[in-house]
């Protein structure tokens, strides 16, 4: 463990999608690559935290370094978050699916003449409104909030309503290449304002992040 900005901190960190399952070879998912999450899990070490890193089937590399736990549905990343507090900074990296199939089918669904499938949904937990409204929550939590519309408008509104610190805001619109790609153009929302930074690599984008994090905690 090198020695740097946040050494003898405990950051925790979501990342990917979730998958939900609709039978035992059916999910819904979505188009997360788990890219950004890895990237500041990548960051976070290089400043000398201790770093728990949760994802969901993510297509990315895993981060060396951190301690790794591997989850399927949001139901599942709840429970693994909520056993790796206490920490002194959350980030909510991860695309949780905001549903899951209420009734999910214990064996294979099978095609019958016409006949189709009728899905039924439940509301998975938020993890980051959890989190950020618990009386041991980390000192400095952040979420991200993926949007194809009023990109930053929405993201101020999020902020509030989740509870939560910070919120880094991007746009996922069609065309933007983003959520899948390699690169990243991020809005940063706080208590005091917004600041656009310019569109750059997502390890780069997770350098500036947490060198502003850094900067926070001193
Ligand atoms: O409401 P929305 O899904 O856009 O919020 C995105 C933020 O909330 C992200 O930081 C995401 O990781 C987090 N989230 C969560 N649990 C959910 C849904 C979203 O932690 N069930």
């Amino acid at each position: 463990l090198t020695a740097g900005p946040l050494t003898g901190r405990h950051v925790l960190i979501t990342s990917g999608p979730t998958h939900e399952p609709i039978d035992p070879v059916r999910y819904i998912a979505n188009r997360s690559s788990g890219a950004q999450g890895t990237a500041i899990a990548r960051a976070a070490r290089r400043a000398g935290a201790r770093v728990t890193f949760v994802t969901g089937p993510a297509d990315a590399p895993l981060p060396e370094g951190c301690t790794i736990h591997r989850v399927e549905t949001a139901r599942q990343m709840h429970e693994t978050v909520t056993q790796a507090l206490p920490a002194d900074v959350a980030i909510f990296a991860a695309a949780v699916a905001d549903w899951r199939v209420s009734n999910a089918a214990a064996s294979k669904m099978k095609k019958t003449a016409g006949g189709l499938p009728q899905l039924e949904f439940a509301e998975n937990p938020d993890i980051l409104a959890c989190v950020s409204t618990r009386a041991d929550r980390p000192g400095l939590v952040i979420g991200f909030a993926a949007e194809t519309d009023d990109v930053v408008a929405n993201a101020i509104t999020k902020r509030r309503r989740k509870g939560c610190d910070w919120i880094v805001a991007n746009d996922v619109s069609d065309g933007t290449g983003i959520m899948g790609g390699t690169e990243n153009a991020v809005t940063l929302v706080t208590e005091t304002g917004t600041e656009d930074w310019p569109r750059a690599g997502k390890d780069v984008v997770a350098e500036r992040l947490i060198a502003r994090i850094a900067e926070t905690l001193r």
